[in-house]
């Protein structure tokens, strides 16, 4: 989703908002552009595509020179991706920059018209810009208070007045905002990342609060335009966490920080080796008052949610349904005093997922957010919070934070198991002692990961493929089909192994690979069977399969073992594969693999 910076200070401008942007490219994007205060006047340079060609416009038309500026990368939501349409927009006094969506931006620029403004882009963005113009009397804060009230919708803004030469002013309703103070310099981004290089002091703002910096002061307003005081916040990420540190890609790099973002998820929250969630609100009393649980997430989250609910039922024997977020918001759950919505976000803004979580509380039930970024909406407005310590997520494809969102459930559902006398003390013990030893698991098999390159040797040339499994195996290869089409645009799909004979199977060829994943004895044979099946009919097949479950050999092409751990485990060590598979196909077919087309990393739009 779109990224927003600013800066005031002594620094050259246009180097500290490309540097900051850079580090906001993650998001995901299709133009950029900045706006800088040169002489006075407000240069505005933008660009369609990447930072690069940006840049490369900057060559043509001038690389704007001036202390004070704003920044944006933009993911386009109304109008193509275009230089027209890339931010900053203006209007006659304001330019901004603008992270969100409008949603009455037709009715307001229907007015704006009939008041004689004329627009050049098709973006609700300038409509902004034309409307702080109307109300701008003088006063800044005061046009962007008038604006805001007659804005629907969410939305982050930069903004610079041309009267204000040395001020950037900010607001911020739902998309994420912080304003960085570093010495006589201040800042604006969408997130951390941007402003760790030149400072880690940040202001969280809040709905409806407006920043104004200058290089000497930093205000912060409330919507009645009193000023508020704020607590400096400290990020506790250093700029190696946001570097690749000499991997090829973030996800790789992230990948193999696998095993130290489960340690520090879980350290804390054992003691004596029992699951410890009280600092995070969850007590014995409390999950025993809960009829039904609901797990509600997008994407990967989800497919997280989905491992929690295998686990969850098999051990503590609640029921647990499982939804994505855009579903639940729109379908009347039937949820309500005495239900658990467990909300589950990476970056805890998701819009669908906030919209969720709001629902789930107007309704009456209590809600616990499983969430990554420190002080995000999701976080802030649950009931109880399980914070996932992964630390920053840049790669689009989300691997880490997966992996400790399926930790904390685990923990979880241990917890509520013991609570509810399904499982005894001794029995519980065992579980966490498993779920502890998974970092080293992991780490020995990242010690090798040649058949992960060779599987992805074999895909490169698919059109299509099948991930199949069953139980947990099912909600693994969930999640091994989305990494691998989100990253490297071949088609895939995952099938319940069972479900195959009810029509897929008749996609089946030579032309169509199988990813196969069995890791759980029970289910093991029932899935050979239908592996055989596939194979029967020209299918390559790739297994990823535990140590410990034979499989014939002539039942598969390519053979991936995951090191046996307790069954009910199985997806954190068994995930690595897919994971790896997806990445090195990416890799190989030449793509851009932390930043896949179309895809944005924070997903603040509906
Ligand atoms: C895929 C991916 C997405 C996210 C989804 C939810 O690799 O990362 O599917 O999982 O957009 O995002 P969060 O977790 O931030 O709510």
């Amino acid at each position: 989703m779109c990224g927003i910076v600013g800066y005031v200070g002594k620094q050259n401008c246009t180097d500290v908002l490309i540097n900051s942007l850079s580090r906001l490219e993650y998001r995901g994007y299709d133009s950029a552009g900045i706006a800088v205060f040169e002489n006075g006047e407000i240069k505005v340079v933008k660009s369609k595509g990447r930072l690069t060609d940006l840049s490369a416009r900057m060559e043509t038309e001038g690389r704007p020179s001036g202390n004070v500026g704003i920044g944006h990368t933009r993911w386009a939501t109304h109008g193509e991706p275009s230089d027209v349409n890339s931010h900053p927009h203006s209007g006659a006094d304001v330019t901004l920059v603008h992270n969100g969506i409008i949603e009455n931006y037709k009715k307001l620029k229907e007015f704006l018209i009939r008041e004689g403004k004329e627009f050049k882009s098709e973006t609700d963005t300038e409509v902004v810009a034309q409307l702080i113009s109307y109300y701008y009397n003088g006063d800044p804060v005061e046009a962007i208070i008038k604006a805001s009230k007659d804005i629907e919708g969410s939305f982050a803004l930069g903004v610079v007045f041309r009267d204000f030469t040395d001020t950037i002013f900010a607001l911020r309703r739902e998309s994420p905002l912080i304003v960085g103070v570093g010495e006589d310099e201040s800042f604006i981004a969408s997130d951390v990342p941007a402003i760790l290089q030149y400072t880690r002091n940040y202001y969280l703002l809040e709905p409806n609060e407006i920043a104004v910096l200058s290089p000497y002061s930093t205000k912060i307003y409330d919507q009645h335009y009193q000023a508020i005081e704020k607590e400096l916040k400290t990020a506790d990420w250093d700029m190696d966490a946001a570097e690749k540190q000499g991997y090829e890609h973030f996800m790789l790099k992230e990948i193999h920080e696998q095993p130290t973002a489960i340690k520090t998820t879980i350290a804390s929250r054992i003691t004596d080796g029992l699951p410890d969630l009280e600092e995070c609100g969850i007590t014995c009393e409390k999950l025993n008052s809960f009829r039904n649980i609901f797990i509600v997430a997008c994407g990967t989250a989800m497919h997280a949610g989905v491992v929690g609910k295998y686990v969850i039922e098999k051990l503590a024997r609640v029921p647990v349904v499982v939804d994505i977020a855009s579903e639940f918001r729109y379908r009347e759950p039937i949820v309500g005093d005495g239900d658990l919505v467990i909300i589950i976000s990476q970056s805890g803004e998701t819009a669908d997922s906030l919209a969720a979580l709001r629902l789930a509380k107007e309704n009456g039930a209590k809600t616990l957010a499983i969430v990554n970024a420190k002080g995000s909406s999701i976080a802030r407005e649950a009931d109880m919070l399980m914070y996932t310590h992964a630390g920053p997520e840049i790669a689009v494809a989300s691997t880490k934070a997966y992996m400790v969102q399926i930790a904390v459930m685990y923990l979880f559902a241990f917890e509520l198991a013991l609570a509810k006398g399904k499982i005894s003390e001794d029995e519980c013990k065992k579980l966490v002692s498993g779920l502890q030893n998974i970092p080293d698991v992991i780490s020995g098999m990242l010690e090798d990961i040649d058949d992960s390159q060779y599987a992805a040797a074999s895909l490169v040339n698919a059109d299509s493929l099948l991930y199949i499994g069953r139980g947990l195996d099912y909600a693994l290869s969930m999640e091994g089909s989305l990494k691998l089409k989100e990253i490297s645009y071949i088609h895939s799909e995952s099938y319940a192994a069972g479900e195959l004979k009810h029509g897929t199977i008749s996609l089946i060829s030579e032309n169509m690979p199988v990813i196969a994943v069995v890791t759980q004895p029970e289910l093991a044979q029932k899935t050979v069977s239908n592996i055989k099946e596939v194979k029967a009919r020209g299918a390559y097949v790739i297994l990823v399969c535990s140590a410990s479950i034979t499989v014939d050999e002539d039942a598969y092409d390519l053979k991936l073992v995951v090191p046996d751990t307790d069954p009910l485990l199985m997806p954190m060590p068994a995930v690595v594969p897919l994971q790896l598979i997806a990445y090195y196909t990416s890799v190989l077919r030449g793509n851009d693999v932390d930043k896949p087309r179309n895809l944005a990393k924070s997903v603040t739009v509906e």
